[in-house]
């Protein structure tokens, strides 16, 4: 039986979880695939402390140069953070003909070009399964699944602390410092937060998702991201009246050649599947041209499950080098020609909107909102408004209400202008608030 071996880099959460399936799972994987897959070295900065799953010393590389010039190893298995230090491992490891398996998903969002064109040229596999939903095998569905479509649109939730966060303020009225404080004590959400809360996190897993389903790379930069720190629970509680669910949404789709890339709080239908995943856990939903919809649950992260999705990378190139069609043939890791996708610009989104006003409860002021929309050819659908609302201040209560407006679809471009000239006539108290809506209608 073929013996390959394998190194991991970074021992923390996850890289303890997939050592301890590669040691302890040894016999059920060389039954599952044929190989004998090896851990043979980890390497790890700091080998003083306490660890999940504690490693026989002959398995510890004390630097990276034992590491990296082990002659032995097949596939080198990344699980640090950041971007230079993976970036500069990863690139040494493709150039000593040693495959990839990454979650790193920061590193393949920003600098997946750079990764992927290497590997190709090297005739180098690159696994990224756990970069994206953790333990989901998404990316596995969209490269094998669902080969044979083409992928129409593809969003879901894939930030599990944002989507704790939003669960807790619909489910207990809770606002938003006091759900992440608690999610910071119970472990949910990490000492900085900020790259799950702002929308990066999901944003570089929607980038990838994006990549692997138009066939191209895309730039970073050019995504439109908004995170989840400016959500107030009464418009949770206003749009639960409209029967909506807020969610940090992740959206792509693909139309006349270009793709929109989006992460944002995002009303949903409360009938929409998503609506209903809550806590920590991830949900994707893709909807192909032959297969329809589909969705992918599961937990987004933590030790076993994202370990999964590392082994079954590992698994995966294990049995292409068994067959000896690893590195000597060529088989696309990403499906990425080497094209940059077009993304849709901000202005030509097209969707549904709630927005709310803070007004005065005076004789006009509604007369004067909807001129501007229809002005701006925008449609409305719904009307909420208030006679007082016990979350704002007894003071603001006596002078200013809350007047919700849910459009139909319209683009970003009017919304944008309308909600500026109505802000300019000086009719609002406060800053307006404007959160997209996705349903059927956009
Ligand atoms: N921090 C991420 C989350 C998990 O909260 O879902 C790792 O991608």
């Amino acid at each position: 039986m073929k013996k390959v071996n394998v190194g991991i880099v970074g021992y923390g959460t996850v890289g303890n979880g997939v050592a301890k399936i590669l040691e302890e799972k040894k016999q059920l994987l060389k039954k599952k695939s044929g190989v004998n897959i090896n851990l043979c070295k980890v390497y790890t900065r700091n080998w003083n402390k306490e660890f999940l799953y504690p490693l026989p010393e002959e398995k510890k590389a004390y630097s990276y140069e034992e590491f990296i010039n082990d002659e032995n190893m097949d596939i080198v298995v990344e699980l640090t953070g950041g971007i230079d230090f993976p970036l500069k491992l990863i690139k040494e490891a493709i150039e000593k003909g040693k495959h990839i398996v990454t979650a790193n998903k920061a590193l393949l969002a920003e600098k997946g070009k750079e990764v992927f064109s290497l590997a190709e040229e090297k005739g180098i596999r690159v696994g990224y399964e756990a970069a994206v939903a953790g333990g989901i095998p998404i990316i596995r569905a969209l490269r094998e699944g669902l080969v044979a479509n083409k992928i129409e649109k593809i969003y879901g939730i894939l930030n599990g602390t944002t989507n704790y966060i939003l669960t807790k303020m619909y489910k207990e009225g809770l606002d938003f410092d006091t759900v992440l404080k608690e999610a910071q004590e119970l472990g949910y959400a990490e000492a900085d937060p900020t790259l799950d809360i702002n929308g990066t996190d999901a944003a570089h897993k929607i980038a990838i998702l994006a990549s692997l389903s138009y066939g191209g790379f895309i730039d970073f930069s050019q995504v439109y991201i908004e995170g989840i720190e400016h959500i107030d629970s009464l418009d949770i509680d206003l749009g639960r009246e409209l029967g909506y669910t807020l969610k940090l949404l992740a959206i792509a789709k693909g139309h006349n050649g270009e793709v929109e890339v989006r992460v944002h709080p995002t009303f949903l239908p409360d009938e929409n599947p998503l609506s209903k995943v809550d806590g920590v856990f991830n949900a994707v939903m893709v909807e192909g041209d032959a297969v329809g919809e589909t969705m992918f649950y599961g937990k987004g992260a933590g030790s076993m499950p994202t370990a999964s999705s590392v082994v079954s990378d590992i698994v995966d190139i294990a049995k292409s080098i068994a067959l000896g069609v690893g590195r000597e043939i060529e088989i696309t890791s990403m499906n990425w020609e080497h094209k940059d996708l077009v993304l849709t610009k901000v202005k030509d989104f097209y969707t549904r909107y709630y927005v709310r006003f803070t007004v005065p409860d005076i004789t006009g002021v509604l007369a004067k909102i909807s001129t501007v929309f229809a002005k701006y050819n925008i449609s409305i659908a719904a009307v909420i408004q208030k006679e007082k609302v016990l979350s704002l201040t007894k003071k603001k209560q006596e002078k200013v209400v809350p007047l919700v407006i849910l459009t139909h679809t319209a683009s970003e471009n009017s919304i944008q202008n309308a909600i500026k000239e109505i802000e300019q006539q000086k009719i609002t108290e406060e800053k307006t608030i404007l959160i997209r809506v996705e349903d059927e209608e956009s």
